[in-house]
């Protein structure tokens, strides 16, 4: 699959070379310079030890959130990692700080942002969720910050990071928040995950966006997986309607490392106001900010950031749009449809039982065919080992607190605190013609 990438990288690097050449022509310092049986054995070292990975690239697995990126966006981040521009300032990186701009705008764009806004790549959704945590606590500094119980653990960690209060708001059966648990007055923005880690469940955002706006609160989504979902908002997701109320938010979080086919080191913030800008202010005698156009690391907390990633990324919205009917939205909609499959299947099974219908691609599951909830934990911690031990499938471990499981499972008898469920996360669109394989391969086990 990948030659394609290898040819296309081949020719590009060429050209890069003719214009590294031009310059005029100069050797490599001896210093730089490795035998090449000392380069084929360490590469040989290489394969084998990197060998030592899962298969994140194989339908087969089926665990994490971890999938290789698009070949040809590798080859334009190897492309661009010959030079390695730095996307600090303007004069580290021309070319790609532009196509970070450009992409970035597309991205605000694509989430209903006018182009009036403020926003960059980061290095991880963690790094560029801690940027729009500090714009809270900035904008209202004596006030507390609120996530539901199923937010990434990064809020909570962040807000002590940041010295702010955090608070953790309880979430209803139906998926409401239970916003009777908190005090308005006491709150300064508001997290909402569209697409949570565990389950991938897209949260209230119309709900808490009534009550928000009621009492002044902001708002921040955290999009960091499921926001390129929104290519599907007026297709396969039109009836949840956060996906069209995204443009609301005051600041929105995405990685494209995760469902943007992009390399780790990946993540982007954005803010709808760009005034928030002010807060990013800094002075320094050492950093170049030669001209008056906007240097990225005037509105960055990072400093050196790979122009890479920005070129990557740059490079596939050329190739893959932020479209429902082409680019992103045939994509998703597989992973979509994989999850959805495999729940419908699961229904018909004898030995598995699915713990609730996927809102996106990921999907928590377990072997009926136990009475205890510890019954239930131990033979889900034995089934994801057999399918790692033997290769033909990998899962992931999700733990539930037993009176949320009793709650949607009250057959089961709780004799534990928690409950261990399997997890699928179906990342890759070609496991939408997997999923009756890894169904069968998974019983075959219970
Ligand atoms: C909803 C959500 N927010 C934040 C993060 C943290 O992102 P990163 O791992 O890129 O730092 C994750 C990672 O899984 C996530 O799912």
């Amino acid at each position: 699959m990948d030659k394609q990438a290898r040819h296309i990288l081949d020719t590009a690097l060429d050209q890069i070379s003719e214009w590294k050449e031009s310059y005029g022509a100069w050797d490599q310092h001896p210093a730089l310079s490795v035998s090449q049986e000392k380069a084929e054995h360490v590469f040989n070292e290489l394969a084998g030890r990197l060998k030592g990975n899962f298969p994140f690239h194989h339908p087969v697995y089926a665990g994490q959130m971890l999938k290789p990126p698009h070949p040809l966006t590798w080859a334009a981040y190897a492309m661009a990692m010959t030079i390695n521009p730095n996307n600090h300032a303007l004069d580290g990186g021309p070319p790609s700080s532009e196509m970070e701009k450009e992409a970035v705008a597309e991205l605000a764009r694509f989430f209903g942002y006018g182009d009036e806004f403020l926003g960059h790549l980061t290095a991880s959704g963690t790094i560029a969720n801690l940027e729009a945590l500090w714009i809270a606590r900035e904008s209202h500094p004596k006030k507390k910050i609120a996530f539901s119980e199923n937010a990434h653990y990064t809020h909570e960690r962040m807000c002590s990071v940041l010295q702010v209060e955090g608070t953790k708001i309880p979430v209803r059966e139906n998926g409401d928040f239970d916003l009777d648990a908190i005090n308005p007055q006491e709150i300064g923005t508001v997290v909402v995950t569209l697409g949570t880690t565990g389950l991938g469940e897209v949260e209230p955002l119309q709900q808490v966006l009534l009550w928000a706006r009621e009492h002044g609160i902001r708002i921040h989504i955290d999009a960091a997986y499921g926001g390129f979902f929104r290519a599907l908002k007026d297709a396969d997701l039109a009836e949840e309607t956060a996906w069209n109320l995204m443009e609301e938010a005051d600041s929105i979080v995405v990685d494209p490392h995760k469902h943007g086919l992009q390399p780790y080191g990946c993540g982007c913030v954005l803010f709808k106001d760009p005034a928030v800008g002010k807060f990013y202010k800094h002075d320094s005698p050492y950093t170049y900010f030669t001209s008056e156009d906007l240097h990225l690391g005037e509105i960055s907390l990072e400093c050196s950031r790979a122009g890479a990633t920005a070129v990557a990324f740059w490079a596939t919205l050329q190739l893959f749009p932020l479209k429902e009917s082409e680019g992103f939205g045939p994509i998703l909609r597989s992973c979509l449809t994989a999850a959805k499959e495999m729940f419908e299947k699961i229904g018909t099974s004898k030995k598995l039982k699915a713990y609730k219908y996927p809102e996106l691609d990921i999907l928590g599951y377990f072997p009926s065919e136990a009475t205890t909830t510890a019954e239930i934990s131990e033979k889900v911690k034995a089934v994801f080992n057999v399918g790692m031990r033997e290769r033909t499938f990998y899962l992931s471990l999700y733990r539930v607190p037993a009176t949320s499981f009793k709650r949607l499972h009250p057959e089961y008898e709780i004799n534990s605190e928690d409950v261990t469920i399997l997890r699928s996360v179906f990342m890759k669109p070609e496991q939408q013609n997997f999923v009756e394989t890894l169904l069968h391969r998974i019983e075959t086990h219970l």
